[in-house]
């Protein structure tokens, strides 16, 4: 990918649907055979990945003018090695396969630039529910004629993990609690796609779930809610390049955290119902951000926010307390002249005048967002390698960017 160089976004832009809850939406189709419509799903890698593995286990799904169709249950209990190592929201299928099946086998999912991501959690809850677990060659194998409800209490707020065992617990003979759940709105959109299908959980965006187990769930059609992601890093790129950008298609309520770090960062940002106004006309300030479970700041804003932050007077700091390793994009800014220094989980940033255009590579999806983000403010151009790490969450990125007067060529 080609970024020209400086560019002040101005216009407005059109946010697509929500990549981490379609992701455990698709997942959760797996528990019923009869028809399911997911409307406005947006063509990125990732959903493209988790549907073509759902169709290998057996389910008909066609992809037409943003829709998605599924019709059919799951043959198969054994998801693809070569699709389950693509992306790792592949092991959201392990609940509803054990559920459906009473029998599954997934590989480990593969770890990424971010960390290690164990599964722990999620093993812990299924095997609360009744499941045998058990590891052969690389693979996870569990097991459980019947699934009955239980109390699960998560030593951390894993989004996945909670996705997982709410999925496993819906079809479970009994009430399942799961305590000290993630509230991210993901979790309660998955919650409420289910419930469309028939499912009875309660209690989802709070620290606990309650799911009463039902025999069978039935057809649905479901719009996603936008990605709060993708819109906070439009309000970030607005902000970081002096622009004035109108983000369309948001839940503001979604994005208080990145909101109030704008905001202390002398960018304004004006809510309306189901959209945002950033613009910046003051130098950047300095600011304090500790990622953390929702509602904290997310850690999935986190590399966006460092690189808009490398601009300005005075330090910043940024702890990243989610993951023990997502301080990847900071050599490639290092390299755009950022002034960044990392401590363990702790970054410094001592904002600079200007940032260069320099050939760097995205290690994640979010470190190439803010790559994306860095080139938008730096003179000279910037090109960024293995940039289909941001084609996975980010429908049509380019397009939408030129729309606000950037200058970039896809690679
Ligand atoms: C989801 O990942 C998101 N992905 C991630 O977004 C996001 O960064 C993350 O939640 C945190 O908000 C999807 O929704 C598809 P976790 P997930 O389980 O479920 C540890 C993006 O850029 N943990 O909440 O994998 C884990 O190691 C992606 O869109 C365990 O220790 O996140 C990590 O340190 C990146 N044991 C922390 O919890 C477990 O069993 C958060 O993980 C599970 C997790």
């Amino acid at each position: 990918m080609l970024i020209a160089g400086k560019a002040r976004l101005v216009g407005e832009i059109e946010v697509s649907s929500s990549k981490n809850a379609i992701l455990p939406i698709l997942a959760s189709s797996l528990l019923s055979d009869e028809n399911k419509t997911i409307l406005n799903v947006p063509d990125i890698r990732d959903v493209t990945v988790i549907t073509e593995l759902i169709r290998h286990l057996g389910v008909k799904a066609d992809y037409k003018d943003g829709s998605l169709h599924f019709s059919g249950g799951a043959t198969g209990q054994t998801p693809p090695y070569e699709l389950v190592r693509l992306i790792r929201a592949s092991f959201l299928v392990m609940g509803p396969l054990l559920a459906t099946k009473g029998a599954v086998r997934v590989s480990l999912p593969g770890g990424c630039a971010i960390g290690t991501r164990p599964i722990d959690l999620h093993l812990k809850g299924f095997e609360a529910l009744g499941a045998r677990i058990s590891l052969t060659r690389g693979d996870v194998v569990a097991k459980a004629p019947r699934l009955y409800g239980n109390h699960v209490y998560l030593d951390f707020p894993s989004v996945g993990a909670t996705e997982n065992i709410m999925m496993a617990a819906t079809l479970a003979e009994g009430t399942t609690y799961i305590e000290n759940a993630a509230l991210e709105p993901e979790i309660v959109d998955l919650a409420n796609f289910m419930n469309s299908m028939g499912a009875r959980i309660t209690g989802a965006g709070s620290n606990v779930i309650k799911i009463e187990g039902v025999k069978k769930l039935h057809s649905t059609v479901y719009t996603p809610i936008p990605d709060r992601i993708e819109a906070g890093t439009y309000m970030v790129a607005a902000a970081a390049t002096a622009g004035d950008v109108l983000i369309k298609n948001v839940i503001p309520e979604h994005l208080k955290a990145v909101t109030a770090k704008l905001l202390e960062s002398n960018a304004v940002v004006e809510e309306q119902d189901d959209h945002i106004r950033v613009y910046r006309q003051q130098d950047i300030k300095p600011v304090y951000i500790k990622t953390l479970p929702y509602p904290g700041f997310p850690t999935d804003m986190q590399a966006q926010f460092m690189a808009y932050l490398s601009l300005g007077r005075g330090s910043s700091v940024i702890t990243e307390s989610v993951f023990e390793n997502r301080f990847m994009h900071v050599a490639e800014l290092l390299r755009m002249g950022a002034k960044i220094k990392t401590e363990g989980r702790t970054a410094v940033i001592k904002g600079c005048r200007e940032l260069t255009g320099a050939r760097v590579r995205a290690t994640d999806l979010r470190a190439g967002a803010a790559l994306m983000i860095a080139g938008l403010m730096a003179r000279g151009p910037t090109i960024i390698m293995n940039s289909e790490h941001i084609d996975r969450g980010y429908e049509n990125i380019v397009a939408k960017l030129n729309g606000l007067g950037a200058n970039i060529q896809p690679s």
